[in-house]
């Protein structure tokens, strides 16, 4: 069966009070669109036309160049937003499944029933429904007493009986499409909101003879996003169901409500993912591994058996084993070889880490190429900018580096070499050397006496007690 699609995204979104499309707000870290789009392209509606309008340049840069475009100028109603797609339906047969931009819940599984339902019963149209706890905003689908779809009436329009059904469109159909575009050339804008609705061709096409039949889906796939609240709570479900699939992949993730997980990111068998961890983009993290709590990886590489603690990474690479965190921030470009330690507030940036190299406390390497075996000291930090240009540290292995020291870049410490704790290290140090960068010491015996300044009388007091609170 020839098959192509029309997604309906030219709409405002008032309600949803944005300066932004709103079919490109994100539902689960993607965009509202995409959803609808991936959801498309897994029944094999590859030819898909997307009615823009409103920030129309939004919604073509999220979806790429795969896809078609027709603009709709003016967004009266979404009868008129299909009526766009007519040039590119004319003199097709076969199905036009035409869907809200809105609806990310939708699942080619679902599509694909509906579809079948259509294929093997002669229908003019199927629609996709839904039984709705609350169906208030939706439209609703009426039936005749032998249980037949008889039209789709907006909430706006309902009588009081009407208002009473609870079975509502999702505003996803399947249609034959030479009789979509028949039904289409002959809408109105007579209703409460003075727009062209699309529910309207329903009642035509049964009004020509043409079967209508509905495919009853479960509520929640046909949830449409039309403000934020409702953006909040189908965000919740497509977090669930990601991480719902990941823990039937062997994924232990102890509470999905506080962990979010994008559907691009994969995990290894054995992983244990703590609350508070959001896992984005093309991360893909090994077996064995325990992330969190509250940690955020991005495009993040993460080798088996390694922990992540209460830390940030981003565009970068962590190895086999390591121990990172709490409390460091991995930023891109970093890349750590196996058994490496990074500890509370270090931060990495473009720098190669070698095998059990260990920076545990307060740290700064940047634009650095450290190989095995290597210690930071406490407070080691490469200065590697002098306010015009970055420059290079290389140190190599085993290296031992003592606390506070400063490395101004470039510069190498060879291999075996030690550098004294607090140097300030602006030279090369050769293989197997001790470099001391610091200021000798001075005393002056009974200094506080002399000068009358024992704080011994004066206590440290805590500040004030917070009394904010909700
Ligand atoms: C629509 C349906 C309603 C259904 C609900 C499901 C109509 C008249 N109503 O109502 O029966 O229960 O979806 O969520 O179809 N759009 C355009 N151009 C326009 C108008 C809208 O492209 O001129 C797009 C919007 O961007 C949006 C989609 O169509 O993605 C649906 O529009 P929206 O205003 O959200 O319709 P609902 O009131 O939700
Ligand atoms: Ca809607």
């Amino acid at each position: 069966m020839e098959l192509c699609a029309v997604v309906m995204a030219a709409g405002e979104g008032k309600r949803m009070h944005s300066n932004h499309s709103k079919v490109v707000q994100l539902a689960a870290g993607k965009p509202l669109i995409r959803w609808v789009a991936e959801a498309l392209s897994g029944v094999g509606a590859t030819e898909q036309v997307y009615i823009v309008g409103h920030r129309q340049e939004e919604v073509r840069e999220v979806l790429g160049e795969d896809v078609a475009f027709v603009f709709q100028e003016q967004q009266l109603g979404t009868g008129h937003a299909v009526m766009q797609a007519a040039p590119f339906l004319e003199g097709r047969n076969g199905c036009t499944i035409v869907l809200p931009g809105d609806a990310p819940l939708i699942t080619s599984d679902t599509i694909a029933k509906a579809l079948e339902m259509f294929e093997q019963g002669d229908y003019g149209a199927v629609i996709i429904t839904g039984l709705a706890p609350d169906p208030k905003g939706y439209g609703r689908v009426i039936r005749n007493a032998e249980g037949n779809v008889v039209k789709i009436v907006e909430h706006r329009d309902c009588t009081e009986e009407e208002l009473k059904v609870n079975e509502i469109n999702s505003s996803i159909y399947c249609f034959k499409t030479p009789l979509l575009l028949s039904a289409l050339g002959r809408i109105d804008a007579k209703n409460a909101q003075k727009e062209y609705y699309l529910t309207d061709t329903i009642e035509i096409l049964i009004r020509d003879g043409h079967k209508v039949g509905a495919y009853i889906a479960d509520f929640d796939e046909t949830r449409g996003v039309n403000d934020r609240i409702q953006l909040q709570e189908v965000g919740k479900m497509l977090n669930r169901r990601t991480c719902l699939k990941l823990m039937q992949q062997g994924v232990q993730i102890v509470d999905t409500e506080t962990t979010w997980i994008a559907d691009t990111v994969r995990i290894g068998m054995d992983t244990l993912i703590l609350p508070g961890s959001i896992l984005l983009g093309n991360t893909v993290v090994g077996d064995e591994c325990v992330i969190g709590e509250n940690s955020r990886l991005e495009n993040v590489i993460v080798g088996d058996g390694t922990v992540i603690d209460n830390s940030i990474a981003s565009d970068c690479e962590v190895g086999k084993n390591c121990r990172i965190g709490p409390y460091s921030h991995l930023r891109p470009d970093t890349i750590l070889k196996d058994n490496v330690t990074i500890g509370a507030y270090v931060e990495v940036k473009n720098a190669t880490i070698g095998d059990y190299s260990r920076a545990r406390h307060l740290t700064y390497v940047g634009d650095a190429k450290v190989g095995k075996n290597v210690n930071f000291g406490c407070g080691t930090v490469t200065c590697n900018y002098d306010g015009m240009d970055k420059t290079w540290c290389v140190i190599g292995d085993n290296v031992f580096i003592g606390g506070n020291s400063n490395l101004i870049s470039p510069v190498t410490l060879k291999e075996n070499s030690y550098i004294a704790a607090g140097s300030t290290i602006t030279e090369d140090v050769p293989e197997l050397g001790l470099a001391i960068a610091r200021s000798q010491q001075v005393v002056k015996e009974n200094w506080v006496a002399k000068k009358n300044r024992s704080r011994a009388s004066t206590v440290i007091q805590p500040d004030k007690k917070r009394t904010s609170g909700m």
